[in-house]
């Protein structure tokens, strides 16, 4: 493959707080041959995550962080052009969280885990999916509500960044278990969409000028179960809303995306704990790897039944990658931030 190019892009520093453009540079190198066992995948759908803000660190936090001048990590979905494996031909189509921000990528398939190489089966939905609600985020939303959070009919359901990839599937997954789904998020239409997806009721926590009072003011009974997929005031005001029982999943901190590494600096909550006798679970889709079929198999399910709905967030071409990844971090994302590159 050595007469096409493989436009990548590189992690050239470690930000200090919130990431900037010029903390990747684009390289361009030949297409690398695929050894022994591996596959040559040419990609179609890129993914940007907020989990890609711990990997631009040297720190390691559950997993290794990319080392300087190297391919920046991430999903992505595409086409394999050419195969050494005996289980994969070419036009067969391949997911993985090892792809990369690049265009093509060498993949080895039979690792076990989220590193491992899927194949796609595009009958069942649009091969992107593979990369949000039929992927890492559905995962996610699945196990996070229902195994850690563990909602019961009547429950009041919290969930921040409710617009985006996994909140919008954690809400909708809480109608779908007889709870009442309450959403905050940081612009108006992003709660209309909610609320035209099922979340009850909604919170944009850019307008309230008291944040726990708004909360209390839609959760009258307390939140039984709260998705924290922000960290920070949000989590703050709702920590001071717990009821009896309470369940607080710890999925994610983007709202300290600026100050990664260095301590969080909101209040001390073990008070309310007490009073609410709550329980706080932090929580990673990697533990749940095991048991993804199952849930990719529900979600396809409930999907095909017309069950919820998922709103995608697309750019186009892999020049837009950092692009892409920064607005995630800004807010500026309605829906799961995809990239398509061919
Ligand atoms: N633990 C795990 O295994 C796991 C797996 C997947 C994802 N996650 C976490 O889940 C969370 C959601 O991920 P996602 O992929 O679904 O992303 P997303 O919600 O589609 O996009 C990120 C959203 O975060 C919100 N946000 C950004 N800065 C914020 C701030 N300062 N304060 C409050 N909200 C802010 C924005 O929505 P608004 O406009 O509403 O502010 C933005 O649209 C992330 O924290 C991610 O790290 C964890």
């Amino acid at each position: 493959m050595q007469n096409l190019v493989n436009r990548r892009w590189l992690l050239a520093r470690y930000p200090e707080g919130t990431p900037v453009p010029n903390d990747w540079v684009m390289d361009q190198q030949p297409v690398p041959d695929p050894g022994p066992s591996q596959i040559l995948v040419k990609a179609k759908w890129l993914s940007v995550d907020p989990y890609m803000r711990g990997r631009m660190s040297p720190a390691s936090n559950y997993t290794k962080g990319v080392g300087l001048g190297e391919v920046m990590h991430g999903g992505g979905v595409g086409e394999v052009v050419a195969s050494n494996h005996p289980a994969w031909k070419i036009g067969d189509i391949a997911e993985s969280m090892s792809v990369g921000w690049q265009e093509w990528s060498v993949l080895t398939p039979g690792i076990v885990g989220p590193a491992g190489v899927n194949k796609i089966d595009p009958k069942i939905a649009p091969i992107e999916s593979s990369l949000s609600w039929l992927g890492m985020p559905g995962i996610t939303a699945y196990f996070g509500l229902l195994e850690v959070g563990r909602p019961r009919p009547g429950d009041t359901v919290v969930v921040s960044a409710a617009s985006g990839a996994v909140g919008q599937l954690v809400g909708q997954i809480a109608k779908l278990a007889g709870c009442r789904a309450v959403a905050i998020a940081g612009d108006d239409s992003k709660l209309k969409w909610c609320r035209e997806i099922g979340f009850d009721v909604g919170i944009n926590y850019h307008k309230a000028a008291d944040l726990t009072a708004a909360v209390k003011e839609v959760c009258p009974t307390g939140v039984d179960v709260f998705f924290d997929n922000t960290a920070g005031p949000i989590h703050d005001a709702v920590m001071r809303n717990l009821s009896i029982g309470a369940r607080v999943v710890i999925c994610g901190r983007i709202a300290l995306a600026g100050q990664f590494g260095k301590p969080d600096i909101g209040e001390r909550f073990m008070g309310h704990l007490i009073v609410s006798r709550a329980s706080i679970h932090g929580f990673l889709v990697f533990d749940w790897w095991h048991r993804r079929d199952e849930a990719l198999r529900r979600l396809a399910n409930w999907r095909r039944e017309g069950k919820f709905q998922f709103k995608e967030d697309v750019l186009e071409g892999i020049e837009r990658m950092p692009e892409a990844f920064l607005r995630l971090l800004h807010g500026k994302n309605f829906g799961k931030q995809i990239v398509k590159i061919s």
